[in-house]
């Protein structure tokens, strides 16, 4: 009975190469509509960066990184043939910081962490000049070659007003801080970089698929432009590189326009806000409704690793309020009544919002055992379940498989929509003219397959097929957003030397 309760539950995750089309076409529509205006679902935003690296780029530069897992300090020394050196250090973000009162003590906390690093990997960058540094906001302390130049990678939707700044409009992941909205978040972090007088200039502010693309870029393998740059992670997302005359919406900043290009990232997190087209079972209701940001990020909540353990947790949690299902049950009971001998206190994590983390559904696919015993151990640790039986641990290996499928052909809409709208693909070019994507997030890389369902959905898509498929190459820029924060913090250097 269990087993063909958890095969019932996985066909609601079902999405079918029709669901992709369709879903396909609404994509490109919600794409075109972002490029005519601002408000729209997908906001299409033009981030200032017109040109991707080529490998050549060389300097030492400081990236900070927010929005991920981790909050990550690094400095990026560029060899200029392609190559770099990276240093970081990695810090989980407090959670009481994600939803404060006030953004001043994330963004303090920010700055500390930036100079903590340059203390332990930099010290001679500051040593001895701190107290020549006198006004906040004008380092003149320092000469002018000692000075950082700091890309911010801050991943969240941004409305950017130039390739150094830009105003929040929405949290999301989980981020909740309301006194931010509205803010300059480049301003804000070199407030806090000023108070502690370091010798650090935030130059660009950077989304994270942005710096995957422009990483994806300095390093990809032969002379193919990179089209793409995607992150499957806690969020989800992807920014392109679109042709500058089909951005009808005003400008507000200053761009080099000679190239006639521009990255827009997309936010595509809030994809089919409206649910025209995404599927729409009761446990996303459920996940949506008790989020933070209920119908908001629709097209995220399904499938990004904040929320697929939550999705799974929902599921789980309901099948054992239905006592007919012999789940997660006391073995050592006498009784038949399987319902009423739950071992689960209310403290375990399968009873906590939010408290099951998505790298449970990777144990499970990758679980191949024939008794499931490191899915068993994870359900036990994990889940806060005592000795879950095998056929417990096939039920939520089942669940899981089909919530993290539905996830990757959601993916595979969103890439195929930005392949068609770029016509990338056209005039039909051969097998070897190959269209470039860089990936990061702990999704894409830790789920085994996610890829390879991406690819099933798009080769249901009209436009693209099998021949289309073939020439996607997609490869992953692991970390990639540090290096390319450092990419765009040398093209501004560039861009005001050059006084535009
Ligand atoms: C990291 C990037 O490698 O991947 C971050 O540097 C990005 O900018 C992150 O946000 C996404 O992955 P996750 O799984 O940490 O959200
Ligand atoms: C969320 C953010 C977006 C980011 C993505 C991946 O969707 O809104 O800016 O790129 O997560 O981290």
């Amino acid at each position: 009975a269990l087993l063909a309760e958890a095969k019932r539950i996985s066909a609601l995750f079902e999405f079918s190469d029709d669901d992709v089309r369709n879903a396909v076409v609404e994509f490109v529509t919600e794409m075109n509509e972002g490029l005519e205006k601002n408000g729209t679902t997908l906001s299409q935003i033009p981030t200032f960066v017109t040109g991707v690296p080529n490998g050549t780029e060389k300097g030492l530069y400081l990236a900070v990184d927010l929005g991920g897992t981790n909050f990550r300090v690094c400095s990026i020394q560029l060899h200029g043939d392609t190559t770099f050196t990276l240093t970081q250090s990695k810090v989980a973000i407090p959670k009481e910081l994600m939803v404060a009162e006030t953004a001043k003590e994330l963004f303090a906390f920010l700055a500390k962490q930036v100079e903590l690093f340059l203390k332990s990997h930099h010290e001679e960058h500051f040593e001895g000049r701190v107290e020549r540094h006198q006004t906040p906001g004008t380092p003149t302390g320092y000469e002018e070659e000692s000075i950082f130049r700091l890309g911010f990678t801050f991943s969240f939707p941004v409305h950017q007003t130039g390739i150094n700044s830009g105003t929040l409009i929405r949290w999301t992941k989980g981020f909740d801080i309301q006194d931010a909205v509205g803010k300059d978040v480049c301003a804000l972090l070199q407030e806090e970089l000023d108070l502690l007088k370091l010798p650090v200039k935030v130059s660009a502010l950077v989304n994270d698929t942005v710096g995957t693309l422009m990483a994806r870029s300095y390093t990809a393998p032969g002379k193919t432009d990179t089209l793409l740059g995607a992150i499957f992670g806690t969020g989800t997302n992807g920014a392109y590189v679109e042709t500058m005359s089909k951005i009808k919406k005003p400008l507000e900043g200053a761009y080099d326009s000679t190239t006639g290009q521009m990255v827009v990232n997309t936010e595509w997190g809030s994809f089919d806000n409206g649910l025209k087209v995404l599927p729409n079972t009761i446990y996303d209701q459920i996940l949506d409704k008790e989020s933070v940001n209920p119908g908001i990020q629709m097209f995220e909540k399904r499938i990004s690793g904040m929320f697929l353990g939550e999705i799974l947790r929902i599921v789980l949690d309901i099948m054992m309020g239905n006592s007919k299902n012999p789940f997660f049950t006391d073995k050592d009971s006498s009784s038949n009544d399987f319902g009423s001998t739950t071992v689960i206190d209310d403290n375990a994590p399968l009873k906590q919002q939010w408290a099951v983390d998505s790298s449970i559904l990777s144990v499970a696919q990758s679980d191949n055992s024939v008794g499931l015993r490191t899915l068993r151990q994870f359900i036990e640790k994990d889940l806060g379940v005592q000795a879950p039986s095998l056929e417990d641990a096939q039920a939520v290996k089942d669940i899981a498989h089909a919530i993290a499928k539905r996830a990757a052909r959601l993916a595979g809409v969103a890439v195929a929509g930005i392949i068609l709208h770029t016509g990338r693909l056209d005039p039909k070019g051969g097998p070897e003219d190959i269209v470039d994507i860089g990936v990061d997030g702990s999704l894409v890389e830790f789920y085994p397959g996610f890829e390879d369902y991406m690819r099933e959905a798009m080769r249901a898509v009209d436009g693209i097929g099998h021949a289309g498929e073939k020439r996607i190459r997609i490869g992953i820029a692991k970390d990639g957003s540090g290096v390319g924060a450092a990419l765009i913090a040398l093209v501004a250097a560039k861009l005001e030397a050059t006084g535009i």
